[in-house]
């Protein structure tokens, strides 16, 4: 696999882009210190971060929206491996988000420590949802054509490498931790449920009332018009696009051809036999 030293960098086997990661903090970050109170959400880029980290800011304030407009979604749910979040000096409960491997997640998660809710996607529209991204965001590379960044997706050749794998070491390890899964396609087909399934888990029980507001204030249109909740004002390299961009089950349907979408259910169906996880892709 032929990779572009300067745009990425390995890091035991996975792809950082290296103007925003850092190989020594990913070293120190695997021995960081956890507290009980600390909630991660893991996920593979562009599977619904976002999304999950606006719903936990929500229901750690207790449904109020104040909490979602006043401060950016990067600094109340902080990706642990950016070394500039400061993890260890952030007061409790801590809210992260990450999109690191299992391999390579703080080792007291592995204890129990903490609590895991990893959000997975159809990869197919994740691939598309990366697509568009890497169109927008200012420090990613942009793709040659849809083809090309289809093969280096499927191959592992992007950052966070192999979709496949991400989901597959997660899934398989996931009785080391307190774990949570969820789907962004059942997140899209019942809010309501899904949110009383994360606030069962973490502990917090909010009545009606706040329950709604939290709800109604997570559809994809509140989202989209808070400047807080869109990452308005990231690095883009034209205006127009948006870090919420469609909010779609099935958008895939309108990029792939009927001969990327065989070859990727082929794909899949050898690399995720072993994984005795039923996947609902569809919203219905
Ligand atoms: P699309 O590009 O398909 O629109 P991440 O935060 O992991 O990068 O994921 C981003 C994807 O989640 C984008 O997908 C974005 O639009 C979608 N998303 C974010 N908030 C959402 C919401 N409230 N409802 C539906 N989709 C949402």
């Amino acid at each position: 696999m032929s990779m572009d030293d300067d745009y990425y960098f390995q890091y035991k086997g996975c792809n950082f882009v290296a103007s925003i990661y850092k190989k020594d903090y990913l070293e120190q970050l695997e021995h960081i210190e956890i507290r009980d109170s600390d909630v991660f959400i893991m996920t593979y880029p562009k599977s619904g971060t976002i999304w999950m980290q606006h719903i936990m800011s929500l229901i750690y304030s207790d449904g109020d929206i104040a909490a979602v407009e006043s401060k950016p979604a990067l600094a109340r749910v902080p990706w642990i491996e950016v070394h500039s979040t400061n993890f260890s000096a952030r007061p409790s409960p801590r809210l992260n988000a990450s999109h690191l491997p299992y391999h390579l997640v703080p080792k007291a998660l592995k204890e129990k420590k903490g609590k895991v809710i990893y959000v997975a996607r159809n990869p197919k529209d994740v691939l598309v949802s990366s697509y568009y991204f890497h169109i927008h965001f200012a420090l990613y590379e942009s793709p040659k054509d849809f083809q090309d960044f289809f093969e280096k997706f499927i191959d592992g050749r992007v950052e966070f490498s192999s979709w496949f794998d991400h989901i597959r070491d997660w899934y398989v390890h996931k009785d080391e931790f307190n774990f949570l899964f969820l789907t962004y396609e059942e997140l899209q087909k019942d809010l309501a449920a899904s949110v009383q399934k994360i606030c069962n888990f973490v502990g917090r029980q909010l009545d009606a009332e706040k329950l709604d507001s939290v709800i109604k204030n997570s559809t994809f249109d509140k989202m989209k018009k808070n400047p807080m909740a869109n990452y308005e004002g990231i690095p883009t390299k034209c205006s127009g696009g948006s870090f919420l961009r469609k909010g779609t089950v099935g958008d895939w349907k309108n990029h792939f051809t009927v001969a990327q979408s065989e070859m990727f259910d082929k794909i899949f169906q050898e690399r995720m036999k072993d994984v005795a996880l039923e996947f609902i892709w569809d919203k219905e």
